[in-house]
């Protein structure tokens, strides 16, 4: 790996100017530099006017967008083009188009039709990296290489043959014979055991629910087949040029497919994109989350946000505009969790095409708006905030997060169509927000030694060597909370067996003989007052002390709750879906007992995150609320210029950034 290195917090966006005149981007530069704009990433859907003709290269519009933008002091970001393949391609190899599992072709005419599992396409994408990277390697205004766009978006399961192809060849590596595939498959039931490789396919659509690890090999050879495309451009980059390489991740908008964990160690710098959900009051606390992962995928290094919106994205059924100041809070709460990078889709609001709707730093109605003059402001805050650059973000709480296990715990023919993998993870998460206590989301292999606290929610599928460590953690002084459908199968999604939670029983001190989904909207409340719903399960308490038990439902008197001793720690299981206080209440005591405290005390409604780099820290206060917050902090305030000693005033939907000068507030 090669390490990302800059001197300030990089700010700007996806720069499309091939839909634009060349008269206009004179002015895109200069208004780049009125509002401090010092990085954009160029070509991303440029294959078809790079390449226009297979073999038949034309870079003089981008040598001239280049070099405008250098002498316009603007680094440049510069993909390799290959996100969405010209029509060309797919007239001359219409093999290359993917497949849905119902057999129905994805063709050319939005973005990202190819199978990417398509020689051909690997080939000619290749062909075009190799050709700009030639051209380019030296360039002045390069910085940084971007590999393809979100990859994976739009195709990230493909059901051709071709894949259906590479998907064997993936199975033989992985099992070596079909004794192996037919036993981590159980092939036993419904008839489904395999003589010959041929035989095996994609999970297309089946009469029935297809065999879950079938189903569950295949999402992990679809991620491993983006993935290979990202290493290949990766590895031939590293050839050519001496600049990092990155892509852009999409973690915490609720992409599913792309297993980051396992990719972290393909890119130079983790680059991630993230956009609200305008219909979710809570929009924000998604957002810390998404950046609080970002940041776990990263190993804590910092990252860049590479793509967020100034405003409404056009994809949602209702594309709500940002309120005054929110595009502010919105950028520097990813600043506060390890963002050293500030980037949005897109420069200039495009006038044609499916995203002419889309926000952007530039919009329809020009500069003079409340979008650019935001923007030029936060380009301001930027460069006042340089200082915090390459600071590591405080966090003595991990949450561990699997893709595996997410993929593994919503497959179908489940106890319940309510457990889904990030209803626990978000809960848990908003608690921590509601602290300020701030966490990392990290994968479960992760050394959790620096760790106070560390939650555990909904791992279906868990690995032994996992388990071994997280209960190392508890028994040398930690504090754990696993909650309910964890540990119930292993990587084959095979049952552990002789009673749930499977992998944790020892752990956790308890036993669950069977599972008592709730029916919709059903409703239980536990003897100390809590309410739950969609799942109960008849859990006994083997080692561990139960805090609290069913006063009603289908378990009256059942366990509920349990805290289990071990070692010098303590692991703590929740066998039901607690409501928001009983969380809330759960997650206090848990916070009490490991020692964790907030980064401040603040008024509801106000995030306080703080980075540190040795001996320096810096407090960030993003006010969410609509009225003053008054606050504990001494230092300098950032953003102001003004000093802070002992108590700290931000106005409503305001951000502060105090540098703490050795003085820590909580
Ligand atoms: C991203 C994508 C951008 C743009 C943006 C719109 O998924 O990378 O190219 O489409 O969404 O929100």
């Amino acid at each position: 790996m090669r390490r990302w290195q800059s001197d300030r917090i990089l700010f700007g966006g996806d720069y499309n100017p091939e839909q634009w005149p060349e008269e206009v981007w004179a002015e895109d530069v200069e208004l780049m530099r009125r509002a401090g704009v010092n990085l954009v990433s160029v070509g991303i859907f440029s294959w078809a006017l790079l390449e226009p003709a297979p073999g038949r290269y034309e870079f003089g519009w981008l040598d001239r967008v280049l070099d405008l933008l250098h002498d316009g002091g603007v680094d440049v970001d510069l993909a390799t083009a290959t996100a969405s393949p010209p029509p060309w391609l797919a007239r001359a190899h219409p093999e290359t188009l993917p497949r849905r599992a119902d057999g129905t072709v994805l063709w050319p005419g939005g973005r990202q039709a190819y199978c990417p599992s398509s020689p051909i396409f690997r080939e000619r994408a290749l062909a075009l990296v190799e050709a700009v990277a030639g051209r380019y390697a030296d360039h002045p205004a390069v910085v940084l290489w971007h590999v393809s766009n979100e990859l994976g978006c739009h195709n990230a399961h493909c059901y051709c043959d071709v894949s259906a192809e590479a998907f064997r060849a993936w199975l033989r590596d992985r099992y070596g014979d079909l004794d192996g595939l037919n036993a981590a498959w159980g092939t036993a039931f419904w008839s489904q055991r395999y003589g010959d490789w041929a035989e095996i396919n994609p999970p297309r659509t089946a009469p029935t629910f297809a065999n879950p690890t079938q189903q569950l090999d295949f999402l992990r050879f679809s991620s491993d087949e983006q993935r290979a495309q990202l290493r290949a451009e990766r590895d031939l980059l590293h050839r050519l040029v001496r600049q990092p390489v990155t892509t852009n991740f999409m973690i915490g908008t609720g992409v599913k497919a792309l297993d980051y964990h396992s990719w972290v160690d393909d890119v130079d710098v983790v680059a991630n994109d993230h956009y609200l959900t305008a219909a979710d009051p809570r929009a924000h606390v998604g957002l810390a989350l998404s950046a609080d992962h970002t940041r776990g995928v990263a190993r804590g290094e910092p990252w860049l946000l590479m793509e967020h919106s100034t405003s409404a994205v056009n994809w949602q059924p209702r594309n709500v505009a940002k309120t005054p100041g929110q595009l502010r809070r919105n950028s520097l709460a990813h600043v506060a969790r390890g963002a050293d990078g500030v980037l949005f889709f897109q420069w200039r609001a495009s006038r044609a095409g499916a995203e002419k709707f889309h926000s952007a730093l530039v919009p329809h109605a020009g500069p003079d708006t409340k979008v650019y003059r935001e923007v030029c402001r936060l380009g301001a805050d930027l460069a006042a905030l340089a200082e915090v650059r390459g600071s590591r973000v405080d966090a003595e709480v991990a949450i561990l997060f699997d893709y595996e296990a997410w993929w593994g715990v919503e497959l179908d023919s489940h106890p319940s169509v309510d457990v889904t993998y990030l209803d626990r993870l978000r809960a848990l998460h908003d608690s921590l927000w509601r602290a300020n206590v701030t966490a990392d989301v990290v994968h479960p292999s992760t050394d959790l030694s620096g760790y106070r606290l560390v939650l555990v929610p909904t791992l279906y599928l868990v690995r032994d060597a996992d388990v071994a460590a997280l209960h190392r953690f508890v028994a040398a002084g930690g504090s754990a909370l696993v909650t309910y459908f964890s540990g119930i199968v292993d990587e084959h999604d095979h049952v552990r067996l002789g009673g749930y939670p499977g992998a944790f029983r020892e752990l956790l001190g308890v036993r669950t003989e069977e599972f008592f989904p709730l029916r919709e909207g059903e409703r239980v409340r536990l003897d100390d007052g809590a309410t739950a719903d969609v799942w109960t399960e008849w859990l006994h308490a083997d080692g561990a002390d139960v805090l609290a038990a069913y006063a009603d439902g289908p378990l009256p008197g059942v366990a509920a709750v349990t805290r289990h001793a071990v070692g010098e720690g303590a692991a703590w299981y929740v066998g039901t879906r607690l409501d928001e206080p009983a969380t809330d209440a759960l997650v206090a005591r848990l916070l009490a007992e490991a020692g964790v405290r907030p980064a401040t005390t603040a008024p509801p409604g106000v995030e306080v995150v703080r980075r540190r780099d040795g001996d320096r820290s810096w407090l960030f206060v993003l006010n969410h609320t609509a009225d003053e917050a008054r606050l504990a902090a001494a230092g300098v305030e950032l953003l102001t210029g003004t000093t802070c000693a002992g108590e700290l005033v931000v106005p409503a939907g305001e951000v502060a950034v105090v540098r703490e000068d050795g003085t820590v507030a909580a």
